[in-house]
């Protein structure tokens, strides 16, 4: 696997000599350059490919995801940002064409094991979505739905102190706190995203995955969800998609690009802004692809 990885110095030291400019994989090669797999990972994955039907929308991708780091996913629409995103907590078996190969571990562990269940996979590995999407129930329920089904909580003083942690952690504590029996729907769209991400938490994820959580969302509510994401990193692994290149700068530590199904190139954030290491990157973060 990392034999493939050329070594970042080496790329840099050759940009110069020339005289031209830094001198990158060129475009027609598609196997990954960068940083795929990092010391005790949280989740790792190993030629992961994934097919709709005939189509091959991922193909032969590995990487990790660290622990206590946030790591964006770029790249242009329709790529497979969200196709790979929904293979780390197997999403896409609800997707009936979808067929998913190679090895992906949380905590070393096959989650495509047949033994695995789904249902606390996807507790540990939980998601948030692009568009706001509360149950209709009361804000206190949206949160305490979770730790009931799964069992995590004997009384009603366990649950409220879940609720009220969880909203804490999200930073929608002070704003619905003597709201907590009315609609989470009636929250703005902002606090619905924090409600969702406080619903997240709940039940004591390891991995949080989150698809473009700020594209719905105004720049001050953005700001606050950014803010929140590198707090959360304390406690959790979190991989966002984005289509803000400078949402990836603020919140991730790592970028992994992706282009028609291949990932291209992963490694330290400010790295991948400055001085990617692939043409096709460079493309994408100057604007002339996608
Ligand atoms: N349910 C599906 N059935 C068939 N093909 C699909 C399905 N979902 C996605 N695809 C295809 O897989 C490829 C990757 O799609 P995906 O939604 O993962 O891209 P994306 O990078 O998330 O794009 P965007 O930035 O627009 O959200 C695309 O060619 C898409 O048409
Ligand atoms: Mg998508």
């Amino acid at each position: 696997m990392d034999e493939r990885t050329p070594d970042a110095s080496s790329a840099t030291a050759k940009a110069g000599a020339s005289g031209k400019g830094p001198k990158r994989v060129p475009r027609d090669n598609r196997q990954t350059v960068g940083t795929q797999h990092v010391p005790e990972p949280r989740m790792r994955c190993v030629d992961v490919n994934v097919y709709y039907g005939d189509k091959h929308a991922i193909n032969n991708v590995s990487m990790d995801i660290g622990n206590n780091e946030v790591i964006a996913m770029i790249g242009p629409s329709g790529c497979g940002k969200s196709t790979f995103l929904r293979c780390l907590n197997r999403m896409n078996d609800t997707i009936d064409s979808c067929r998913v190969t190679g090895l992906i571990e949380l905590d070393g562990r096959n989650i495509y094991d047949p033994k695995v269940d789904v249902v606390p996979l996807r507790a540990q590995v939980g998601m948030v979505f692009q568009k706001p999407n509360p149950f209709p129930k009361s804000i206190y329920e949206n949160i305490a739905y979770g730790p009931r089904i799964h069992g995590l909580v004997n009384t009603k003083s366990e649950m409220d102190e879940i609720v009220e942690t969880s909203l804490k952690r999200a930073g929608l504590w002070n704003e619905a706190k003597d709201r907590l029996d009315q609609p989470g729907t009636g929250l703005s769209g902002g606090q619905q995203q924090r409600l969702c991400i406080a619903r997240t938490i709940a039940v004591s994820p390891e991995v949080i995955l989150m698809d473009e959580p700020c594209s719905a969302l105004d720049p001050i509510a953005t700001s606050i969800i950014e803010d929140l994401i590198d707090e959360l990193r304390e406690h959790f692994a979190i991989a966002i998609v984005t289509h803000s290149m400078q949402q990836a700068s603020r919140v991730s530590q790592r970028t992994a690009y992706f282009h028609l199904g291949d990932l291209i190139e992963i490694g330290p954030t400010e790295q991948i802004f400055t001085n990617p290491l692939h043409e096709l990157t460079h493309d994408y973060i100057t604007g002339r692809f996608g």
